[in-house]
């Protein structure tokens, strides 16, 4: 059954800055509703419509955590805008290319756990961890002493 490819959401992946966190929860729920068309009966419309909400909303998604990075003068931001410029390009690769629901799910999944799963885990973490070490009074530089 299709339905068995989701990706599910685990709390695991929030990284502790709420808006980010419930724009990541979105992005699932997005993607997942492929996993919902079955690939006899949907049509190129309903895939189509799918598939650009999901890239739509992962670039509004990217711009805003871009933002938040710059907001709090996250030191590795080119870094991370090089990583959604490549997540944005893989995306409208598989986008604009033709294929069957099928594959277009399976190659929907790998960018999907690339995207929803590593990334998040990987690099939208360093945030929070960032934005920790630059709040926290209690960390002493003892080679200042
Ligand atoms: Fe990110």
């Amino acid at each position: 059954m299709s339905s068995s490819q989701k990706i599910p959401w685990d709390d695991r992946y929030k990284i502790g800055i709420e808006t980010i966190d419930y724009q990541h929860k979105r992005l699932f729920e997005l993607v997942n509703k492929l996993y919902d068309l079955e690939d006899s009966k949907s049509t190129k419309e309903e895939l189509r419509v799918i598939l650009y909400e999901f890239k739509d909303y992962m670039l509004i998604h990217f711009q805003e955590e871009e933002e938040y990075m710059l907001s709090i003068k996250y030191t590795e931001l080119e870094e991370h805008k090089l990583l959604h410029k490549d997540i944005i390009d893989s995306l409208a690769q598989i986008v604009q290319t033709p294929a069957k629901l099928s594959i277009l799910k399976s190659k929907m999944r790998v960018v999907a756990k690339r995207v929803l799963v590593d990334h998040i885990m990987h690099e939208d973490t360093k945030i929070k961890i960032f934005e920790l070490e630059e709040d926290d009074d209690t960390f002493f530089d003892i080679t200042d002493l």
